[in-house]
Formats: structure tokens, C-alpha cells, sequence
């Protein structure tokens, strides 16, 4: 007869019931595997009479808390709730009794990851969180077991469902990103408030806790430079296109010597990079291993059962080692936990990479060399120019695109100052910026 590990299930939203579906659809399959049965015995919601898409004995639903949680039985506690107040006093709760724990929650271990860990530490304690990052694609295995002989040069990531799946849709529609986002709000693609995917703060979570498996580093999420997409419009996508790129939000990680570039913010990119080909909700990375080279990872990065297939891979791993009666083998960062450090993240000031600029303009003679003079005094070196006659009025303003070679981001920032203050009567409004990667993804 084959043992049983039960697990407590704290949470029983949509990533719940998945996790609740799979292990019954494939049982048999992961006993097979694991050589134990794993057994749900609690499940703890708010909520317990709303039907879920899978049927479970009444006698395991609580809305206590606590019978997951002290439970002796219980080997394995899967937090599922999200956010991290209620969810971090859960979570170490159940690491002082001595639960191993598997959470799907970004926010948490982004926010709280160092305490968190610290005790699973001190407690022999294993935390699996697959499914905090990209969903289903096992980008935390692969960085902290598959490429552990590896320096990590890069990661690219597109590592928010949604944002890909407005991006797209302006590509392909033409539409503008409010349009986009109130259907995909109407679709079920956008949360009701889109705030945290569309400002790049669920993308942040996800780049701090690649950067501390990739440079086994503690990351101050506030240090990571974001900005969101709302401010994309049809027009630059339409501009990018002409140049040869597709505007994608990566979450960008470049290894550079002894500090770590990382940056989220709308990107250019060529439209023959593979990452230019992940379109609607999909995640993927693409990472720069120095012994691997290129490596892509794509799939879901949200859902019901993608979400459950990797929260039900870590449940294995972590039965795994109960089976063989070890403690967990990989750290929880991937580095020893005395190799341990806080990172020293390259300042957005010094960040050299290529730029598209939008110049809103009047149609004038010694316009375009007004702009080009500024930029050079900040050296700023054009490598194309891009702009539309305007046969109706002059003065109302035409678009001017200039994309640059290599610029220095301080530089960049005093030059458009300087265009936008004083210019006044020939630049008409803000000039927008957007960054171009391109050699870096080769
Ligand atoms: N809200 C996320 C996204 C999914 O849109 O990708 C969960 O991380």
C-alpha cells in the first residue's frame, strides 16, 4: 500500500480548484510518479457555499484557517489567498508548525521573500513558488537547477499576461490602449482594476524574484525601474512598425560585471526576435546563460490549470523529499543562504541602451536641425529620422521620429528637457520616449 501526504489548501479561488482538479484527474498518474497518494484533507475559504468547478466532501471545507494550520496530519500547506498581510502571518504560521508550503503568490515573496525564507531556514522548512512567476513555464526550476553551472548574462521577460494581451490587440486593431483595455475588461483578460499589471508593479515582483535566483541577491523591489503601458499609443505602434520592431513590456535583466542592470518598461524590439512572436496573454523568457547561450521558455502565464500545473510540480518536488526523508536539496534562492546579498542595481540615469523619440512638431525649415543640435550637445547620436508631410496646416504640428545609436538615459532625459522647455512654439507638447532593444537580445 502506498503512503499518503496531505496537503492543506488555504485558498480556494479559481488557482484552487484547479489544484483540487488535478490531483484528482491525475491521481493515478502521480502516484505512479511519486510512489505516495496525494491527499487534499482541508481546504479554508472565506467562502465556502459559492459552487466551484470541481466537487470536494463538504467535511474538508472550513473557513477556519486554523484546521489547516494546526493540523498534525498536514505536511504541506498551499497558500492560495494572494496579497501579503494576511498571507505573510498565514505563511509563517505555518512554517513554525512545520509545514512545508507551496504559493503561487509573486507579491509575497517579491515583498517578504527574505523573512520568509529566513524562517523556513530555521525551521528546515520548503517553500515551492513555481507558479509566482510565469505561471506555468518553469522558469524557477530552470534558473535555480537547470542553468546552476551558468553566470546568468540576461533574462528578457514578457512576464505579464495581460499587458501582452493589450499590446497585441493595439498592434493588431490599431485601437488605443483605453478601447483595448475596457474590452479586455469586458473579456475577463483584465482584472476591474487593472492597475497592477498595467503600472508594471506584478511585472516588478516577477523581475525581483528572477534577479535573486538569477544573482542570488536580495532586490529592494522599489529599486527596479518600471513604467506601465497606458501611455503607448497606436501611432508610435504604427511608427515601430515601419522600423522593423513590435512594442512589448519586458522585464529586463542584464549582468553587468559586478552590478545588475534591471529595468521594466516598454520596449521595441525586432520583429524577428522570438520574443516578438509571444502575442495575446502569454509569458515568456528569454534567457543569456554564459555556458548555455539562448534559452526560451513560453506558455501560460495565468489560469486555472496552467497555474495548478505548477503549483501540483512543486507539491511533488517537496513529497519527493519526504519520501526519500531528506530536507530540500536546492536552496530556496538557489545560492547558500551565507552567499546571500543585497544586489547593487545599476541606476536608470546610467543605462545606456538605443531610443525612438516622438517629436510633436511644426512643419518648418531648421526644425528638424533645432532638435538634432540639442541632442547632440547631450550626445545623442541619430541613426534614423522618420517624418510625414503635413499638407494641411503647417503649424498644427506633424510627428518626427528620430531613433538614436547607444544613449546615456541622464543624457537622454536633460536633452528632452531641454527640446520640450525650450523649443516652445516648434516642439508642440511632450516628447515621447521609448526604448529600443536590440543587439542586447542577440
Ligand atoms: N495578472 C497577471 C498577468 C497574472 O496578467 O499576467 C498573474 O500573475
Amino acid at each position: 500500500m502506498s503512503k499518503d501526504i496531505s496537503v492543506g489548501l488555504i485558498g480556494f479561488g479559481t488557482i484552487g480548484s484547479g489544484v483540487v482538479k488535478l490531483l484528482q484527474d491525475n491521481a493515478d498518474l502521480i502516484r505512479g510518479r511519486l510512489g505516495a497518494r496525494l491527499v487534499i484533507k482541508k481546504i479554508a475559504d472565506i467562502d465556502i457555499e459559492t459552487p466551484r468547478p470541481v466537487s470536494v466532501e463538504r467535511s474538508k471545507l472550513t473557513t477556519d484557517v486554523q484546521e489547516v494550520l494546526a493540523d498534525p496530519e498536514i505536511s504541506i500547506v498551499v497558500e492560495l489567498i494572494g496579497g501579503y498581510t494576511h498571507a505573510k502571518t498565514i505563511v509563517l504560521e505555518a512554517i513554525r508548525n512545520g509545514k512545508h508550503l507551496v504559493t503561487a503568490n509573486k507579491a509575497l515573496i517579491a515583498t517578504c521573500g527574505n523573512e520568509i525564507f529566513e524562517a523556513a531556514d530555521n525551521e528546515k522548512i520548503n517553500i515551492g513558488f513555481e507558479a509566482s512567476v510565469g505561471g506555468t513555464i518553469p522558469i524557477i526550476k530552470t534558473l535555480k537547477e537547470s542553468l546552476a553551472g551558468n553566470n546568468i548574462d540576461s533574462v528578457f521577460g514578457i512576464m505579464n499576461g495581460t499587458c501582452n494581451y493589450i499590446l497585441t490587440r493595439m498592434t493588431s486593431e490599431g485601437k488605443d490602449f483605453e478601447s483595448v483595455l475596457k474590452d479586455a475588461q469586458a473579456l475577463g483578460f483584465a482584472e476591474a482594476d487593472p492597475t497592477y499589471d498595467i503600472e508594471a508593479v506584478d511585472t516588478a515582483h516577477k523581475l525581483a524574484i528572477t534577479l535573486s535566483l538569477s544573482y542570488g541577491k536580495r532586490v529592494a523591489l522599489e529599486d527596479i525601474y518600471r513604467e506601465g503601458i497606458s501611455k503607448i499609443s497606436p501611432l508610435d505602434i504604427e511608427f515601430a512598425g515601419e522600423l522593423g520592431y513590435t512594442i512589448k513590456l519586458l522585464a529586463i535583466a542584464i549582468r553587468r560585471g559586478d552590478v545588475v542592470e534591471a529595468r521594466i518598461h516598454p520596449t521595441m524590439i525586432p520583429f524577428d526576435h522570438i520574443l516578438a512572436s509571444v502575442n495575446g496573454n502569454f509569458n515568456a523568457f528569454h534567457l543569456m546563460g554564459d555556458a548555455s547561450g539562448s534559452v526560451f521558455l513560453y506558455g501560460q502565464g495565468a489560469g486555472m490549470m496552467p497555474t495548478a500545473s505548477a503549483v501540483v510540480g512543486d507539491l511533488i518536488d517537496i513529497s519527493r523529499d519526504i519520501m526519500a526523508g531528506t530536507w530540500r536539496r536546492v536552496p530556496l534562492r538557489s545560492y547558500k543562504k551565507d552567499q546571500i546579498e543585497d544586489i547593487d542595481l545599476l541606476p536608470i540615469d546610467d543605462v545606456l541602451t538605443n531610443y525612438y523619440f516622438r517629436f510633436s512638431a511644426v512643419d518648418r525649415p531648421g526644425v528638424l536641425s533645432k532638435i538634432s543640435g540639442i541632442l547632440g550637445k547631450y550626445d545623442i547620436s541619430l541613426s534614423s529620422v522618420i517624418q510625414k508631410e503635413n499638407n494641411l496646416d503647417r503649424d498644427t504640428g506633424v510627428p518626427i521620429v528620430v531613433t538614436t545609436y547607444k544613449a546615456r538615459e541622464k543624457n537622454v532625459r536633460m536633452a528632452l528637457e531641454e527640446i520640450d522647455n525650450t523649443l516652445e512654439g516648434v516642439v508642440l507638447g511632450k516628447t515621447i520616449l521609448i526604448r529600443i532593444e536590440d543587439e542586447s537580445l542577440r
